[in-house]
């Protein structure tokens, strides 16, 4: 079967996409045929830096990939015999690029509902729960504005509409844009009004939410905030006198469960991008990284 391998650090360009052999069922397993896997900016920042990451990833060969979503084709003899011919979003930190995996453990493989298909699945990630908490957090302790960078990333986007669901929510929340992806943004959030670092007003107390993980970007910020903080998902070290903190995805299940059901309900609306074949899979992260973000890029197995 096809595998997209990790063999070396460097970069993208270094990627092998080859043949192993199929995985065999277990006994705690069942076997999920891949059909689409998506590509996160983490995944390509792994590829060049063994330290990219809070999770140790050093060990090549790996495949990569961390998630996706296919069709559960066996199941072993003390799984729910149920789960045959399920389609599925499967977590796989061992790597999900391949056209056949192994999933061992319940509670990272989630069902999914007729409402839902592959591509929303595939686009799903708690990460957004992890800032909704900060800035819950920092609402709590009086803050009210929330300047958010990479308004237009993915999970900027699931960060939003999470934000709007929330009933005790009264914070102003200021979307940074750059002006390559006003347009995109606009079309994705008609109602609501967005920024760039030099039309931001001058405001008091505020939490910049990063997203974006632009040091330039940020310094411009803090110039139009009197009593700023930082909370970031994409730079892990920063120096300032800011009060600063990296946060970063513990997995929970249950985020994953709510995220499944409101996209089912259609709460929640999934930012899907381009998908290319896993034969294109370094044209499709070169085209990751030089693009500007229009919804995670997905890579199909068939
Ligand atoms: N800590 C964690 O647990 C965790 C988990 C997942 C992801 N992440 C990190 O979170 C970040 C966002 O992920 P994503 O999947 O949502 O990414 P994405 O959809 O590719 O979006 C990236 C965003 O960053 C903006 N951006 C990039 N470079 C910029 C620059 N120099 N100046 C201004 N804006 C810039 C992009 O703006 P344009 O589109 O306009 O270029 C876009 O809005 C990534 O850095 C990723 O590694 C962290």
């Amino acid at each position: 079967m096809q595998t997209v391998l990790q063999t070396n650090f460097n970069g993208i360009d270094g990627l092998e996409l080859t043949q192993i052999d199929k995985p065999t069922l277990t006994a705690n397993g069942v076997i999920v045929e891949m059909d689409l896997v998506p590509i996160s900016p983490t995944d390509i920042k792994r590829e060049s830096n063994p330290n990219a990451t809070q999770e140790a990833l050093a060990q090549l060969p790996r495949t990569i990939g961390y998630s996706g979503t296919g069709t559960v084709v066996a199941v072993g003899e003390n799984r729910d015999q149920a789960l045959r011919n399920r389609r599925v979003l499967v977590m796989h930190p061992t790597g999900s690029y391949s056209d056949y995996l192994v999933s061992e453990n319940p509670d990272w493989l989630f069902p999914l509902p007729d409402a839902v298909d592959n591509k929303s699945a595939t686009t799903l990630t708690a990460t957004p729960y992890v800032l909704l908490d900060a800035i819950m957090n920092a609402t709590a302790h009086g803050t009210d504005n929330i300047v958010i960078t990479g308004a237009n990333s993915v999970i900027g986007q699931y960060l939003l509409q999470l934000l709007a669901h929330e009933a005790d929510f009264k914070a102003k929340v200021w979307p940074i844009v750059s002006p390559s992806s006003a347009t995109y943004f606009e079309q994705q959030f008609p109602n609501q009004a967005h920024n760039t670092s030099t039309t931001l007003p001058q405001l008091n107390r505020a939490v910049i939410v990063d997203i974006a993980g632009s040091t330039a970007l940020i310094e411009a910020l803090l110039t139009h905030i009197a009593q700023p903080t930082i909370v970031s998902i994409a730079l892990m070290h920063y120096q300032t006198t800011v009060p600063f903190q990296f946060v970063h995805e513990e997995f929970n299940a249950e985020q994953y469960r709510a995220l499944i059901q409101q996209l089912a309900t259609k709460q929640l609306t999934a930012p899907v991008g381009r998908i290319f074949p896993v034969t294109e899979i370094k044209h499709a992260q070169h085209f990751v990284q030089e693009t500007h973000s229009r919804g995670r890029v997905l890579v199909s197995f068939h």
